[in-house]
């Protein structure tokens, strides 16, 4: 299986799991990076809140990696005000899959998961997503819970688009 994670992180909880996944998988990583949006301090919060919950794309730069390249793709977004990430709204939405399915992971505070994926599938209506997986933020405090989460998860996509390995 070769794999592709892909993630939006404010903070530093999605990425962490991003890069637990892409242990796991021995996926390829790559980070959204916005332009021009400043995220930071109580302003940058209400910011992405507000941004989040109305639905909102922000641009991104260019990825790197072409999914099409890939068995599958992880995508991932901490939930905001119950929805995703408008920097992986933007992803989700402006890019070609081709025939590779994807998988979905948030990280939150307690709750919005269920409203966050069925957002990002909305968003990649077109695309088979066949998984999903939320972690709280405590979990990342603890890691090897986390791992052994996370592992078991991967795992299931060991055929996906063809031969294992
Ligand atoms: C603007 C904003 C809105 C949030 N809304 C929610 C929410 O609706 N539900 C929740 O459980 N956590 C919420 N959180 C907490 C984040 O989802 C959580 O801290 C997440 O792990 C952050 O990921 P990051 O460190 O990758 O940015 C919110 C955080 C921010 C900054």
């Amino acid at each position: 299986m070769k794999a592709l994670v892909v993630y939006y992180s404010r903070s530093g909880n999605t990425k962490a799991v991003a890069e637990l996944i892409a242990g796991a998988a021995s996926a390829d990583l790559e980070s959204l990076v916005e332009v021009g949006v400043n995220r930071k301090g109580l302003l940058g919060y209400l910011r992405s809140g507000r941004g989040a919950m109305s639905k909102k794309k922000s641009e991104i730069e260019t990825p790197s990696k072409n999914p099409a390249d890939y068995d599958v793709v992880f995508v991932g977004t901490p939930v905001w005000g119950w929805n995703l990430a408008p920097a992986v709204r933007s992803y989700l939405g402006q890019t070609d899959f081709g025939s590779t399915p994807i998988a979905l992971f948030c990280t939150m505070s307690s709750s919005g998961q269920e409203k966050t994926f069925a957002s990002m599938r909305d968003e990649a209506s077109n695309v088979n997503v066949v998984g999903e997986m939320a972690v709280e933020a405590a979990a990342i405090k603890n890691p090897v819970e986390l791992q052994k989460k996370v592992a078991d998860w991967v795992k299931g996509f060991g055929e996906v688009g063809g031969a294992a390995g």
